[in-house]
């Protein structure tokens, strides 16, 4: 068990499948206090159970990033309940693929609510208790398509793309200032989840689906990455992961 994962208390956004529920069960087993948020409550609450039969600290709330008063009040229900917070994990995301010739505006919009101003209101939501206890770990999820364009991935790509530059800027500043604050952004490749469930459009769902089902690995994956950043001397911050199946060629 490392030492550095032992009493810390992780928020996590999107936690009731995928990603963010794999790196919930990971970090519990590892003596991590988690608060998990997503919107299906009912799954957060199975989670939370079956973490709590394994040993392991958990407590939810109803959370919908694009909401600032959800992302403060998880915030403070960790505050409340385990005294403090000391890693977030922005993990919420959706991903509705199609050309942009599909014009399917509200898959847009959708997309810059959750994957960008999400952030927003999740890091706006832990800094001021970051900035006054001087330390404190801000990991995102981006994706490979915040690195590398594609086709049917324009307004996806684009909102990771924010991510990164979004965390290098937190990065930079909390050094400039002092505040100690960590980072860590994840670029995962295929992983296999429910992602793919929010694609609306046919071709590009089924193309992507084909990808997934010849090279996609699990999110425990992306869990170990996440407790690997977490894990490190408070001293030390690891900043950028790419990491997916060793068969793609992404
Ligand atoms: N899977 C991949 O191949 C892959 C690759 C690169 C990056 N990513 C990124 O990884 C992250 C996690 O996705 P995943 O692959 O684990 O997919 P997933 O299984 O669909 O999980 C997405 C999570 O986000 C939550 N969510 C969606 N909208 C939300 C909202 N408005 N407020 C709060 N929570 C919200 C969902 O919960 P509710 O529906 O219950 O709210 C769910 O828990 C996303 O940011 C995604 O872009 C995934």
């Amino acid at each position: 068990m490392s030492e550095s994962i032992q009493g810390k208390v992780v928020v996590i956004t999107g936690a009731s499948s995928g990603i963010g529920e794999a790196t919930a069960r990971l970090l519990a087993s590892q003596g991590a206090r988690l608060v998990l948020g997503a919107r299906r409550e009912d799954r957060l609450r199975q989670i939370v159970a079956e973490i709590e039969q394994a040993g392991g600290q958990a407590i939810c709330r109803q959370l919908d990033v694009t909401k600032p008063a959800d992302n403060d009040a998880i915030v403070k229900l960790a505050r409340e309940r385990f005294g403090g917070i000391d890693v977030i994990l922005l993990n919420a995301g959706l991903m509705p693929n199609s050309p942009l010739s599909a014009l399917k505006t509200d898959d847009w919009h959708r997309m810059v609510d959750v994957n960008i101003k999400g952030v927003l209101n999740g890091v706006a939501a832990v800094l001021p208790a970051f900035i006054a206890q001087k330390s404190g770990h801000v990991i995102a999820i981006s994706s490979v398509a915040g690195l590398k364009a594609y086709p049917g991935g324009a307004v996806y790509g684009g909102t990771k793309w924010f991510v990164r530059n979004f965390m290098e800027v937190l990065r930079m500043e909390s050094a400039m200032e002092g505040t100690h604050i960590r980072t860590a952004t994840i670029y995962p490749a295929a992983i296999n989840t429910e992602l793919l469930t929010t694609i609306s459009q046919k071709d590009a769902r089924d193309r992507l689906q084909a990808i997934y089902a010849r090279y996609g690995i699990a999110p425990e994956r992306i869990a170990s990455v996440v407790a690997f950043a977490i894990g490190q001397p408070a001293d030390t911050t690891i900043n950028e992961f790419t990491v997916g199946p060793a068969e793609q060629p992404w």
